[in-house]
């Protein structure tokens, strides 16, 4: 082994050290006619000695789109070139440099809010921002800022003049995104799957564009190798014995790590059960992976797939419906060992889930609420129910 062979096969890539990865494959899921845009994305990380388990997430580092990141300077009457300096950065930058990789030009904070209402000479500007910094009006502080990015606010105050140093310092850093892996770490070692919802939609009259998923999507060159990765572990994953039943509700990308446990118990021969809940808008444009799904359903490794389009018919159904329809075998693959997992959305959807895992409870399991309530926690504290919500 050569010098730089032996030099490059002691790195270890983690957070702090992202690995530059190449993206390989940047495919569509949803078919024509889908109101979605949720991609399957390979990425390559061949000579990176980065390994992975079922149930972690990659991490990624995104740039800002450059067109945007014009448009705050010119607003700003910045020429991008005016080096400044961020918080455990040691070498200074220009401005360009930090609002592409470094700093968030989404949602500005309250202290922003603060310093730019002091700033403003014209008074008439942003005149009702005063009312949502008053105690007790944290609701509609953050309803008013969540509806607006940096850019908003630059715009509505044009006799506010900022030296750039003085708006770095009051600005965000640009975050890493967590995406859930989709692909076994058996069948693909050095490629990893992801399943991702392009973000786009519109608040306070202005299209807004995800910054990962946009950058993902649409800017990444294929096959270069510049994305910065790293591996993310988790507590999520699959039970050690293989003879375990999995039962698996991930509607939307929420599907993604169960692609890869499937993959795993494939690879594996894995004797246990496996069961699958996903649900999308609609069953001809959406359902995400259907050839996959659709041929372990016909050849049994998949014992059960329990499907819910939610727009197909007038009443919506939810992948919570389908489990209460078939609450009494749900109930008997618990009773059984089975292994209980959730991803996807946190707000409603999990909350809807754990809700309907306590009704099955009680209904087939001829418990009060409150020995529903301590059955689901002893499932958790046996490491039986997991979720990976976001
Ligand atoms: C552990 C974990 C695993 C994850 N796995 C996946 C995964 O497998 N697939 C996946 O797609 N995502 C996943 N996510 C979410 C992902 O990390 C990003 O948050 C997501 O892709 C958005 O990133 P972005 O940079 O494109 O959007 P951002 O620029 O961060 O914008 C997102 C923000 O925009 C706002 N917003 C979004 N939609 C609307 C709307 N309709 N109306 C008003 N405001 C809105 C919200 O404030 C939201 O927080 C995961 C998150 C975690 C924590
Ligand atoms: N900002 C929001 O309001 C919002 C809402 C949902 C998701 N998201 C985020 O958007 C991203 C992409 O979402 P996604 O493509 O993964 O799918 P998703 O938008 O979460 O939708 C997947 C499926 O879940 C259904 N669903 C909606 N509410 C539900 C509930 N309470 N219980 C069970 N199922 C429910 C949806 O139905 P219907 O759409 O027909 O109701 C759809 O059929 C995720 O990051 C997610 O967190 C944001």
């Amino acid at each position: 082994m050569s010098q730089a062979e032996s030099d490059t096969k002691d790195i270890l890539y983690d957070k702090d050290h992202p690995f530059a990865a190449k993206i390989t494959e940047n495919r569509i899921l949803n078919k024509e006619g889908s109101a979605k845009d949720t991609r399957h994305f390979v990425v390559d990380i061949t000579g990176s000695n980065l390994t992975y388990n079922c149930g972690d997430s990659l991490g990624i580092y995104p740039t800002n789109h450059p067109e945007y990141v014009e448009e705050v300077l010119r607003v700003l009457g910045f020429s991008g070139n005016e080096t400044i300096n961020i918080p455990k950065i040691e070498k200074a930058l220009t401005i360009r440099e930090a609002f592409l990789h470094k700093l968030s030009l989404a949602g500005p904070s309250k202290k922003f809010l603060q310093a730019l209402v002091e700033k403003v000479t014209n008074k008439h500007e942003i005149a009702e921002a005063r009312n949502f910094l008053e105690p007790g009006a944290r609701k509609e502080l953050m309803a008013y800022l969540g509806e607006r990015e940096l850019i908003d606010f630059l715009v509505e105050t044009p006799s506010a003049k900022w030296q750039p140093q003085e708006l770095v310092n009051l600005m965000k850093r640009l975050v890493p995104r967590l995406y859930s892996i989709a692909s076994s770490p058996s069948r693909y070692p050095l490629e990893i799957h992801l399943t991702v919802a392009v973000v786009r939609y519109n608040s306070n009259n202005r299209d807004r564009f995800g910054v990962c998923t946009t950058y993902l999507s649409e800017r990444v060159k294929l096959n270069a190798p510049i994305v910065p990765v790293f591996v993310a572990s988790s507590h999520f994953g699959l039970p050690e014995e293989q003879d375990k039943d999995v039962i698996m509700v991930g509607p939307g990308t929420g599907i993604a790590p169960f692609r890869s446990f499937l993959q795993e118990r494939e690879e594996n021969e894995a004797k246990g059960r496996n069961w699958l809940f996903f649900g999308d808008q609609h069953i001809a444009t959406d359902y995400l992976y259907s050839e996959e799904f659709k041929s372990w359903k016909q050849n049994g490794f998949l014992q059960n797939l329990s499907l819910a389009f939610s727009r197909d018919q007038e009443e919506k159904v939810y992948v919570q419906n389908r489990m209460l329809e078939c609450g009494k075998e749900l109930w008997e693959w618990l009773k059984g060992g089975a292994y209980f997992y959730v991803c996807g959305d946190a707000k409603r959807m999990a909350v809807d889930v754990d809700q309907a895992l306590n009704q099955i409870a009680r209904e087939h399991g001829d418990l009060s609420e409150q020995e529903a309530r301590i059955y689901v926690k002893g499932l958790k504290k046996e490491k039986r129910y997991q979720r990976d919500i976001y």
